[in-house]
């Protein structure tokens, strides 16, 4: 399916801030989102008006991803879609008080937050377009874990260890991108207002501040294997 607009493809696009940079990138990309259930029909149709989607249903917890995401891509290719950039969103933030977390809960956290995004690297990355730029969302935690939440901080650490190696393996053809996020889109369970207060700038992000980080790394040549943290400076807190 060719579109004038370049394609990027959003792992875990449509749901919370995958949705919402969904929403925000349409304007000037033609997109493929992928999430582990049903798509919402009528928020898709919607941005069908504004710009070409093609759908996927990856879900990390299925043993048979690895060759759906090589056949799903494969038929993207043959459709003459070659994509420009890749965004890997998807992930699960739980937390446990330390002494509770069993093995079951710590596969899970690390399989999505670690394994699903370097599976989802590896069968992207000999489909991507020469000069374009794979992305990861990361998380502040990279630099002060989150107690409760050490599992989850330990899978994006891993992840950020994968940035610059991945950047290694991919030059000169693919840039690898890391985003160390503050708080951008609250959990239901937690305070934005005391989130806000943790950071030097007083304020949460928003998915546009996000969009920006996202346009700017995909729109600079010269940029790889390195994380931007996007945090409003909660890391010097
Ligand atoms: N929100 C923030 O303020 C914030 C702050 C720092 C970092 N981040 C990072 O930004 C990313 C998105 O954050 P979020 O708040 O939107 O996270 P979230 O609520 O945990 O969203 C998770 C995304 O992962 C997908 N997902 C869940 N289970 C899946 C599975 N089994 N297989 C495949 N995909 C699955 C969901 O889509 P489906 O339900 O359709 O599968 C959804 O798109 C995460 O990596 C998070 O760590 C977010």
């Amino acid at each position: 399916m060719p579109s004038e607009k370049p394609w990027w493809i959003l792992v875990g696009g449509m749901r919370r801030l995958g949705r919402a940079l969904a929403e925000d990138l349409a304007q000037d990309h033609a997109l493929v989102l992928t999430g582990s259930q049903d798509a919402d029909a009528a928020w898709l149709e919607g941005l069908r008006r504004h710009t070409p989607i093609r759908t996927f249903r990856w879900n990390a917890m299925d043993p048979g991803l690895g060759s759906k995401m090589m056949a799903d891509l494969a038929a993207l290719e043959s459709d003459g879609t070659r994509l420009a950039g890749a965004v890997m969103v998807a992930g699960v933030f739980p937390e446990l008080p330390f002494g509770q977390w069993n093995m079951e809960e710590l596969e899970s956290t690390w399989r999505l937050n670690l394994g699903f995004p370097f599976l989802c690297a590896q069968a992207l990355a000999p489909r991507l377009a020469e000069g374009a730029c794979l992305q990861f969302l990361l998380d502040t935690s990279i630099h002060q874990p989150f107690l409760k939440r050490l599992p989850y901080s330990a899978a994006k650490a891993g992840l950020a260890a994968l940035v610059p190696g991945l950047a290694q393996l991919l030059a000169p053809r693919v840039r690898v991108v890391g985003h160390a996020l503050g708080t951008v889109l609250p959990d239901e369970a937690s305070d934005p207002k005391w989130l806000a207060s943790q950071s030097l700038l007083k304020r949460n992000g928003d998915p546009t501040d996000l969009a920006r980080a996202l346009r700017f790394a995909a729109e600079s040549p010269y940029l790889t294997g390195e994380i931007i943290t996007l945090d409003g400076g909660r890391r010097w807190i």
